[in-house]
């Protein structure tokens, strides 16, 4: 590039005032859902001498300038609107309802209004069991299955309705012989979470209760499930999304002709969620690891955690009490079996960082601060995977539980 080119690229950049624009959903339990706007603006750093003598221009970054706020909150069917997910074949959001006395309800609202300006609107909403944990879909995003967990139940859906219409498939439910060795979050099976395997042919049913990651094979066709031999995880471990109280890799086979899948737990294959030498803190029996999920490139595993008050700040600076818990980063060594290697413990942004989404460029994380009653940015460095900083926050009325990026949004 010469630099007279160069020259008009970095006139153009600094002329054009490029405001972008990304969509968050956060499902609260006051009953409402928020749509966030993330926009930021290009600024850029003055001064200095922007060319290097090979005429080469060097010295000049572009910054990002986040703003993040509120721009629409409405009330759902959900007493305590807990889980949300998109569904990407069809760009129908999902709301699952936390409550737990009588029956919950799933809704099924479409993303935005007004040519995606407007809030999302409702489609339909289904009565169902309480308390909702999570929901996830299978056969390419044409159903959906939904955990509750006190009912200790799985429920399916066939979501194919162009209008957004649900219609019931089938109903797991789960007992127990006798008590888990973890307490009272052992006294009963509890589901967590559905998830697909990576190649979609089934559906798991992550049972913290019971120590099990139940396998079900999916009909293509029907979309009903049929239950397969089960993890048992090791007792008292209690799996959620995913892990326990730490993280337990597996490597899984395929068994032929749909017939299950065969989980063997890696050579030390079991990690502490917390940055290493770092004891676990007294949650007085509550869970710590929250959400994990893998990085959009693959190369890294990355999980928050509730509770643990790994950094202390300011209130204003960390909600409600001054403390941030930690997000926790690996890196996956693929060639070396999975291994995993810790990359970094960063602070969320305060006290009881549940949810957290990553965008889909896997730049940044919005992290739902439960009682902090936050949601904060933090940016990522997709070579590294270490996290900068927080780049923007927001209040949003309620306990958190629910984070969402709107990937159609994002670039
Ligand atoms: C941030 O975005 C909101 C909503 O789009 C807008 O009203 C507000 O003026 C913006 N704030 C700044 C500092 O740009
Ligand atoms: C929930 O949303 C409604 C508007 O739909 C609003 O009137 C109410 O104040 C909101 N509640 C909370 C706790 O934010
Ligand atoms: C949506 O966009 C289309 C095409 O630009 C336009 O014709 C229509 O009036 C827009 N609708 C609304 C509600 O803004
Ligand atoms: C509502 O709750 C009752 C009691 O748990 C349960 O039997 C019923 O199946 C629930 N309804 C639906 C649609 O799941
Ligand atoms: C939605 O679509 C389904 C099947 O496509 C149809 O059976 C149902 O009547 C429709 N519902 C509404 C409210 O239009
Ligand atoms: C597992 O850890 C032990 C003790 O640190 C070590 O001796 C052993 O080589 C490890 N095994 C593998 C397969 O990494
Ligand atoms: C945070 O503050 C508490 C109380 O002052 C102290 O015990 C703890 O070591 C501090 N933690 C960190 C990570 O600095």
């Amino acid at each position: 590039m010469n630099l007279s080119l160069t020259a008009i690229l970095l006139q153009i950049l600094l002329l054009c005032n490029n405001v972008q624009g990304k969509y968050i959903y956060v499902a609260s339990y006051s009953g409402n859902i928020s749509v966030l706007s993330l926009t930021y603006d290009y600024f850029a750093s003055t001064g200095s001498s922007a060319y290097a003598e090979d005429g080469y221009f060097a010295g000049f970054a572009p910054q990002k300038k986040y703003n993040l706020s509120v721009v629409d909150t409405f009330k759902t069917p959900a007493t305590y609107p807990a889980w949300l997910t998109l569904n990407k074949h069809n760009n129908l959001l999902y709301l699952v309802d936390g409550v737990t006395t009588g029956n919950g309800t799933l809704t099924a609202y479409r993303t935005s209004s007004k040519n995606g300006t407007g809030p999302p609107i409702q489609l339909d909403c289904v009565e169902c069991l309480l308390d909702g944990a999570s929901a996830g879909f299978y056969a390419n995003g044409k159903a959906l299955a939904v955990v509750h967990y006190t009912r200790s139940a799985l429920q399916t859906y066939d979501i194919t309705a162009a209008n957004g219409t649900m219609k019931p498939l089938q109903t797991f439910t789960y007992t127990m012989s006798k008590e888990g060795p973890a307490g009272a979050r052992q006294a009963a099976p509890h589901v967590h979470e559905a998830r697909t395997d990576p190649l979609e042919q089934y559906v798991l049913a992550i049972d913290l209760g019971a120590d099990k990651v139940r396998v079900y094979t999916i009909d293509d066709h029907t979309l009903l499930l049929e239950e397969r031999a089960a993890l048992n995880a090791t007792p008292g471990s209690g799996p959620r999304h995913g892990v326990g109280c730490g993280i337990t890799a597996y490597r899984v086979k395929y068994l032929p002709n749909r017939g299950g899948l065969q989980f063997t737990e890696l050579p030390n294959g079991t990690y502490s969620s917390l940055e290493p030498g770092v004891s676990k803190p007294d949650t007085g029996g509550k869970g710590i690891t929250a959400e994990l999920r893998l990085s959009p490139d693959g190369d890294f595993l990355i999980v928050s955690n509730r509770r643990d008050a790994r950094f202390n700040g300011t209130t204003a600076q960390y909600p409600p009490s001054g403390t941030s818990d930690s997000i926790s980063t690996f890196r996956i060594r693929q060639h070396l079996g999975g291994k995993l290697d810790f990359v970094q413990a960063a602070p969320a942004g305060g006290s009881l960082a549940r949810a957290y989404d990553l965008n889909s460029a896997g730049n940044l994380a919005a992290v739902g601060i439960q009682m902090g009653s936050r949601v904060t940015i933090l940016e990522r460095d997709l070579g590294s995977g270490l996290f900068k900083e927080q780049v923007a926050e927001v209040e949003v009325e309620g306990e958190i539980w629910g984070v969402l990026w709107d990937y159609k949004a994002n670039d």
